[in-house]
């Protein structure tokens, strides 16, 4: 049976004449009106959002971005159940390259296991295909997101044996916490924590695991503050929506423990290493809210955030307010070894088959 598409999609069909590449110009179009009236960091969070790439791999083709669809009665839609990742290519001195590719597709392939997904594919198969990806698009830096997914029409929440699907999705990476990613963020302890390990596999890189830090974020960002701070269901300091949390005391470096029902960030365990090999002692702890507030430094680290510097959390300054010494010791490290320039890190860095000429982002 066809069904008449809605008003607003007719709309947006007729306002682009010519088929789905002129649809989708009309969607772009759509897109830059509203981030119009968006200002500051509201206007960042929407950019990420409304960023596009050229080509997405879908279960082994490459299909146009505006044709990756799946259906709506799909069970990840539905129940949350899907796990993914997030990487980043950066333009090193090298070319293109993915920075650790090898531990996202393990921690991916975890987070299926977790949820009892298999996914058709090897890991060295994921690999290639997120080369592809990045390949295909052309641009850097990017952020990669392959998605593990039940994309057929499937209602019930006990679907343990549908199709599992891998799609690998590729954008413009832009700055995740606007203009504070440079000079510090603002950052807010939520009143939603995340939840206990008993409840969900926090470990994994699940779809469903974002609710509490979509209520968490969206609580912040309307307080006027551009992240916030879960804590774990004990009232220890766990993660921010999208990142892990340090602190610096006294020279040194300080993150929560796995007990704390954290994802078990691949930029976090960089930080560790880089931390260590400067020489700060590096632990890993359960961190009360008098530790946090009472730090000499904060950070965020995550994939998309990169290092962001935290400089006042619920009304408390943190530090000089800006950026401190160790942080920014760590976020130069961090930033030579993401482009190459360190050697001890190079082995992070797996290199873009090389292509076509590549576009670099705007950020
Ligand atoms: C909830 C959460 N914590 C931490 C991180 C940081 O993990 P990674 O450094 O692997 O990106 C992320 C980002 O993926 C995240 O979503």
């Amino acid at each position: 049976m066809t069904v008449a598409p809605p008003p607003v999609a007719r709309a947006a069909a007729s306002a682009a004449p010519g088929g789905r590449g002129r649809a989708s110009a009309g969607f772009k179009h759509l897109t830059e009106c509203r981030l119009g009236g968006l200002r500051g960091s509201h206007r960042e969070a929407h950019n990420m959002m409304a960023a596009t790439g050229r080509k997405v791999w879908m279960d082994g083709r490459m299909v146009d971005f505006a044709d990756a669809r799946v259906h709506v009665l799909n069970h990840t839609f539905h129940y949350g159940v899907g796990v993914f990742e997030g990487i980043r290519g950066y333009p090193t001195t090298d070319g293109a390259a993915i920075f650790r590719l090898r531990e996202h597709v393990e921690r991916l392939v975890l987070s299926a296991r977790l949820y009892h997904m298999k996914i058709p594919y090897t890991a060295e198969e994921i690999e290639q295909a997120i080369l592809e990806t990045q390949a295909a698009n052309e641009i850097l830096p990017s952020y990669i997101r392959p998605i593990v997914y039940r994309g057929e029409p499937s209602l019930g929440v006990k679907n343990s044996t549908g199709k599992v699907s891998l799609a690998i999705a590729a954008i413009p990476a832009k700055k995740y916490l606007g203009e504070g990613s440079e000079s510090g963020v603002r950052a807010k302890i939520s009143p939603f924590r995340k939840p206990h390990a008993d409840a969900l596999p926090t470990f994994a890189k699940a779809a469903g695991n974002y609710l509490s830090g979509y209520l968490a974020g969206v609580d912040a960002q309307k307080d006027g503050y551009e992240e916030a701070v879960l804590l774990d269901s004990n009232g220890y300091v766990a993660e921010g929506t999208g990142e892990n949390i340090f602190l610096v005391r006294h020279g040194k470096v300080y993150t929560p423990g796995l007990e704390s029902d954290i994802l078990v960030g691949i930029t976090r365990q960089s930080i560790l290493e880089i931390a260590g090999d400067l020489g700060y002692p590096v632990v890993e702890k359960l961190i009360s809210v008098n530790e946090l507030l009472t730090a000499d430094e904060i950070f965020f680290s995550g994939t998309y955030a990169e290092i962001a510097p935290v400089k006042e959390i619920s009304h408390f300054p943190i530090g000089s307010e800006a950026p401190g010494p160790v942080t920014r010791q760590i976020l130069a490290t961090f930033r030579r070894a993401v482009l190459g320039e360190e050697p001890k890190y190079r082995s992070w860095l797996t290199p873009v088959p090389a292509g076509r000429p590549i576009a670099r982002a705007r950020n």
